[in-house]
């Protein structure tokens, strides 16, 4: 179809005023949602994103309605005053400690509802793991919220960033075993030629977040120094792999193309890359810290079902928040309806 209406409109360019009409009355058929394009760096360097309406749009991204606020006089009880076991939210007021868990449970276990954290009627019991897991998940959020602004801004995250209504967020990864190799002589492969959805199905190393996104490798491709003396080796050729399988990652996790950071004449040069560039530079800062800090200590609270074949914990990477665009849920802001999200609420006045 786009093709037919090109042609044609080249011919109304070349030619008389018949072909004008004739081009007039087809182009008629070819109404339709324009491509967007935004420029990301000066007109004529290719530093474009070219947007297709009509290609399907990432789903998940509708934002659900805030709670009500429950009334607090002053002085009402603060949580840590009122139940047994609360150790994370202990200056949250309780009526606003409620509201909270309702929001969690439609976040993240609306199926199930208090009882997939709860067992039974004791709520101040830590016998499920899923409750010792949001414990360490309340206090990640508020790690995000109050020391992450250099890459969430004031924009912040909720569990609905990552678990959208899910137990278990839509994408996590493990490391990858690799397809079985037949002999080991054959030196690791890592996965390469044995195209993998991760990296777009190119032909590079598959499993890009082991090395970048859990160990704080380099991510190098141009060696700086010509002719090391002390011995240090630069970038490796399977560095180089996995930096580029890790960029064909990063461009699918939030929608884009490579031109969204950086100026493709000079992959490596800051000056030429935009600002996002250094956006998503403290994002992969702000992956590895939370698989470090969070996920990967959580190892022995996990039951076996949730580890992942070679037995690590359930980690996250850029496309557990952005599923699909630049800025997660479309940029839409939650964490200011819930507050106690943010951090530690301020000690009250006296
Ligand atoms: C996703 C897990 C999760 C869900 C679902 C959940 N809670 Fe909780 N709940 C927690 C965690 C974690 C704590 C402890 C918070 C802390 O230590 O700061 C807690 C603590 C509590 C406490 C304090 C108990 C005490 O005495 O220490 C109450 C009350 C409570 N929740 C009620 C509820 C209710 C009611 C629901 C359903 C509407 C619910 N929770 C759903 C995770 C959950
Ligand atoms: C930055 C992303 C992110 C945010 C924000 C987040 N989580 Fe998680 N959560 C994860 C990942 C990754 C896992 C591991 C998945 C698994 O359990 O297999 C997880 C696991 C869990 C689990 C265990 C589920 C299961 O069935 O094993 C619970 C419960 C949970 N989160 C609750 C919460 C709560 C409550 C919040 C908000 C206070 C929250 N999470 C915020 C990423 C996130
Ligand atoms: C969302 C922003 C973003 C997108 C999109 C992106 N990159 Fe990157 N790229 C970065 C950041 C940030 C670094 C530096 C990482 C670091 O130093 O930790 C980097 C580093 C690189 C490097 C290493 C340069 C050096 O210093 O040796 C190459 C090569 C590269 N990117 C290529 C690509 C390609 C090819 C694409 C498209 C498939 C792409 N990038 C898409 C942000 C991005
Ligand atoms: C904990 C959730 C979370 C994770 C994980 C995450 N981001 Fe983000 N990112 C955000 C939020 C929230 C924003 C929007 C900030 C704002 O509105 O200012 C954002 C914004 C960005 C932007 C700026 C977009 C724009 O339009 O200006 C880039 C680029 C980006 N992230 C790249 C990455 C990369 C690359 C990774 C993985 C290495 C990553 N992010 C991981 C939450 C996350």
């Amino acid at each position: 179809m786009s093709t037919t209406c090109a042609v044609y409109r080249r011919t109304a360019s070349g030619g008389g005023m018949c072909a004008l009409l004739l081009a007039g009355l087809l182009l008629a058929g070819c109404e339709r949602p324009p491509m967007a394009s935004t420029q990301q760096g000066y007109r004529g360097l290719g530093m474009v994103q070219v947007t297709d309406p009509r290609l399907p749009q990432p789903a998940n991204n509708a934002v659900p309605a805030p709670l009500p606020h429950a009334q607090i006089a002053p002085g009402s009880p603060l949580a840590g005053d009122t139940f047994k076991n609360v150790q994370v939210l202990k200056d949250v007021p309780s009526a606003e400690f409620a509201r909270l868990m309702v929001a969690m449970t439609t976040w993240v276990a609306p199926q199930q509802g208090c009882t997939y954290c709860h067992a039974g009627s004791d709520l101040a019991s830590d016998a499920l793991y899923t409750k010792v897991v949001a414990r360490r998940m309340l206090q990640m959020t508020r790690h995000i919220n109050s020391d992450w602004g250099k890459h969430v801004g004031t924009t912040g995250v909720t569990c609905f960033s990552c678990h959208r209504g899910k137990n278990v967020p839509e994408y996590i990864w493990f490391k990858d075993p690799g397809p079985a190799h037949p002999s080991m002589t054959a030196g690791n492969r890592a996965g390469q030629n044995a195209p993998s959805p991760v990296v777009r199905l190119a032909a590079l190393p598959n499993d890009p977040f082991t090395t970048f996104l859990q160990d704080p490798t380099e991510i190098r491709v141009v060696q700086e120094v010509a002719l090391r003396q002390d011995g240090s080796m630069g970038p490796s050729i399977k560095n180089t792999e996995q930096t580029y399988g890790l960029m064909m990652n990063i461009t699918q996790a939030l929608g884009v193309n490579c031109t969204f950071c950086h100026n493709s004449r000079s992959f490596f040069d800051w000056d030429q890359s935009t600002p996002q560039r250094a956006t998503a530079w403290y994002g992969i800062r702000l992956v590895r810290d939370l698989n470090m800090n969070f996920l990967m200590p959580l190892h022995a609270v996990f039951p076996p079902n949730r580890l992942g074949p070679t037995g690590d914990s359930p980690k996250l990477d850029c496309a557990t928040c952005h599923q699909g665009v630049h800025k997660p849920l479309n940029g839409v802001s939650m964490v200011g309806d819930y507050p106690e999200l943010r951090g530690a609420a301020p000690a009250p006045a006296n």
